[in-house]
């Protein structure tokens, strides 16, 4: 009899971590079954042809606040996913500072529900850490299949919601301040018996606070005082704290999007002593700095806020030498209403899993990084990082046929009106560059060709090995 092939992916050129070469991927039930440059006989059921594209294991977003259920004035996983499949994207992990926030079992479960119905692509779902309000629920959430533990640090919360305070100042109603080390201490406690990732937004409150209150007197305004109210330092000090609460607690660290050089040296300390300390970093942190902020204005505005020159030049050092393992976008989206207010009451966050691949595609053509770093960053480092692998990030056999299909030549113009987010918030409008996801295939289902979202969601549940 003869074979039936879910789908041939036809002439492109395969990039993997170690290797680059022209073949035909054979999909089964979903699976890869072969990475071939033989004609395999048989009947396909979906013909792909790649020729003159590069064929690349489909695409993980890390970092997504999809703020479903609970602020889906600003973006739903509807329309998430659609951005995440329209940018490339196979698989993105739903952040938890949703309403309800994610920090039981009962809400996971739920979750997953909620989900499922709207997902275009795959998702894992992260935990929220809330302090005692919800260590007992760490382990539970553990076995029940969250990707991670997500600690904000630095952030107050709303105490009916949970929802994150942006702008806090001491003395605010109806706010849970920030955590104290002793109790963030505990987290990392109860985070690190379960053996999984446990990641940090790393800001010092308590630096912020001191310093916005001496830049408020002076009465400065512009993005120059911003900086000094939230500078390099409230990342450094918080960064070292985990470190060293990591090496004291052996939990596995994640510090999210690095924005400052500092925090690279530190990460790569740690990793040259051995402990299980990893970053990532995103677009806004690679492509721009203060400079940026006059032509940009509110988009631009985003937690960590984006910092100088000299850290951008030293993050994409770190992704060379391996310290900064992962890309991701931390999409963020609010509505324009919401963004359009002065700097410092507005809140933090812009889109991006729709532009995160197409910007670093540009990125290979001026010689930042190569396609197999993209590979890497965007694909390989977060499934083996986060235990998905390699059922994720990879093309091999018998793994999920998650396939991301580039045109290299492609050329774009990033136009915030056709961001498929709800809210179309971005500090890239206008920005044109080279390189262009084509396909999009999930499970072997393509879900975005040539731009346009097919069929209805397929996505599902990814859970850790
Ligand atoms: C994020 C948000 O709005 O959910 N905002 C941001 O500026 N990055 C929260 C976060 O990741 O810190
Ligand atoms: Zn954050
Ligand atoms: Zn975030």
């Amino acid at each position: 009899m003869q074979v039936q092939w879910d789908h041939v992916i036809r002439n492109g050129m395969i990039v993997t971590t170690d290797q680059i070469f022209q073949a035909h991927v054979y999909v089964k039930d979903g699976k890869i079954a072969a990475v071939t440059a033989e004609a395999l006989g048989g009947t396909a059921r979906e013909e792909t042809d790649a020729s003159g594209c590069y064929v690349l294991p489909g695409l993980i977003d890390v970092h997504v606040h999809s703020r479903d259920p609970g602020a889906t004035h600003k973006e739903d996983f509807f329309h998430s996913t659609q951005a995440a499949a329209a940018g490339g994207i196979t698989t993105i992990f739903e952040m938890p500072n949703t309403n309800p926030p994610l920090n039981n079992v009962e809400n996971f479960h739920r979750q997953v529900k909620n989900l499922q119905e709207k997902a275009h692509v795959d998702f894992g779902i992260w935990a929220i850490c809330l302090g005692h309000l919800n260590l007992r629920d760490i382990q539970a959430l553990h076995e029940a299949g969250v990707i991670g533990f997500k600690f904000f640090w630095g952030y107050a919360v709303n105490s009916k919601t949970y929802q994150l305070v942006y702008n806090y100042k001491v003395g605010m109603e109806d706010v849970i301040p920030p955590f104290t080390d002793g109790e963030v201490l505990e987290i990392f406690r109860e985070v690190a018996k379960t053996g999984q990732i446990l990641a940090i937004h790393a800001e010092s409150s308590d630096i912020i606070h001191h310093l916005t209150k001496q830049v408020e007197r002076s009465g400065r305004r512009d993005y120059e005082a911003f900086l000094e109210a939230r500078p390099n330092l409230a990342e450094v000090v918080t960064v070292q704290t985990g470190i060293a609460f990591a090496k004291h607690t052996g939990a596995r660290l994640h510090i999210l999007h690095v924005s400052t050089g500092e925090a690279v040296d530190l990460v790569k300390q740690a990793q040259a002593e051995g402990y299980p300390v990893t970053a990532e970093t995103c677009p806004h942190y690679l492509f721009l700095s203060n400079e940026d902020y006059p032509r940009i204005g509110p988009a631009m505005k985003v937690y960590p806020t984006v910092k100088y020159k000299k850290d951008q030049e030293r993050l994409w050092r770190g992704i060379a030498e391996g310290v900064v393992s992962v890309v991701c976008s931390d999409h963020a989206p609010h509505t324009e209403e919401e963004k359009d207010g002065d700097l410092w009451s507005i809140p933090a966050g812009m889109c991006g899993v729709e532009t995160l691949a197409p910007l670093l595609l540009n990125a290979v053509h001026e010689k930042k990084l190569t396609l197999q770093q993209v590979v890497a960053v965007l694909s390989e480092n977060p499934a083996k990082l986060f235990g998905i692998y390699p059922q994720k990030g990879s093309l091999q056999v018998g793994t999920d046929a998650d396939i991301t299909i580039v045109d290299m030549e492609k050329r774009y113009t990033i136009n915030r009106e056709n961001l498929r987010s709800k809210s179309k918030i971005t500090a890239f409008d206008g920005f044109s560059g080279t390189g262009m996801p084509v396909a999009t295939i999930v499970r072997g289902q393509t879900v975005m060709k040539d731009g346009v979202i097919i069929g209805s969601p397929v996505g599902r549940l990814v859970t850790p090995l």
